[in-house]
């Protein structure tokens, strides 16, 4: 496991590091294609390929420079790891990141992500002092756009067929927030 880990609390959330155990809930919501179907892994998602994915993620030191890492998102009320989110701060500028973000559809609809992606925002302005942090989404992704819209954040753009993504031109939604109206 890295020697700097990230541990983060809402009311209902830990934001946390992943652990081995998380593998078959990992593995699990990754294989529902409504979960895979705008992420850039392919389905099924095996629990070997989750493991190791885990394992790598214990390699990493949070805050590196374009490197994505990934929190585990546990209810705290009853343990269990419902997804995760992500950030990456930027290769070439130390003071702007991108995030993501997956809830496990039976934990959909409850408002979890929104309290994820907030405290997540919170961390990256508050402890990281970043400037801007932007996000990206197809149009056709709406959870994930209202999501985006709810935390705060700004529709910057619609790239037209900019992305190939699983065999086609996809369009791109790019939303942002900076430091100054996250205060
Ligand atoms: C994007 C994603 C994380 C959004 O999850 P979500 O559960 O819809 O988002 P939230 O947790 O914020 O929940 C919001 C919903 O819960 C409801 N809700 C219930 N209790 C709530 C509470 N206490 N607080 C806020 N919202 C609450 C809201 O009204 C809203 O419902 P609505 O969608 O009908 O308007 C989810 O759809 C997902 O994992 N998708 C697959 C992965 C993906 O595509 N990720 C993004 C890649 S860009």
């Amino acid at each position: 496991m890295s020697p700097v880990t990230i541990r983060l609390e809402t009311s209902r959330l830990q934001l946390r590091e992943f652990k081995g155990s998380d593998k078959l809930a990992f593995a699990r919501y990754r294989s529902d294609p409504a979960i895979a179907k705008y992420q850039n892994w392919d389905i099924p998602y095996s629990e070997a390929a989750a493991a190791d994915f885990i394992e790598s993620l214990q390699q990493l030191t949070p805050g590196i420079l374009g490197e994505w890492y990934q929190l585990a998102i546990e209810l705290k009320a009853t343990g269990e790891m419902i997804g995760d989110c992500a950030f990456c701060i930027l290769a070439d500028d130390s003071k702007q990141a991108e995030i993501g973000f997956t809830i496990a559809q039976t934990h959909q609809g409850k408002g979890y992500a929104t309290e994820a992606v907030t405290c997540l925002l919170e961390y990256l302005f508050k402890n990281q002092n970043l400037h801007r942090v932007r996000a990206n989404c197809d149009p056709e992704n709406i959870a994930s756009i209202k999501l985006l819209k709810r935390v705060g954040m700004r529709l910057e753009g619609h790239f037209i067929k900019s992305l190939w993504f699983k065999n086609n031109w996809v369009d791109e939604l790019w939303f942002a927030i900076l430091d100054d109206e996250w205060n």
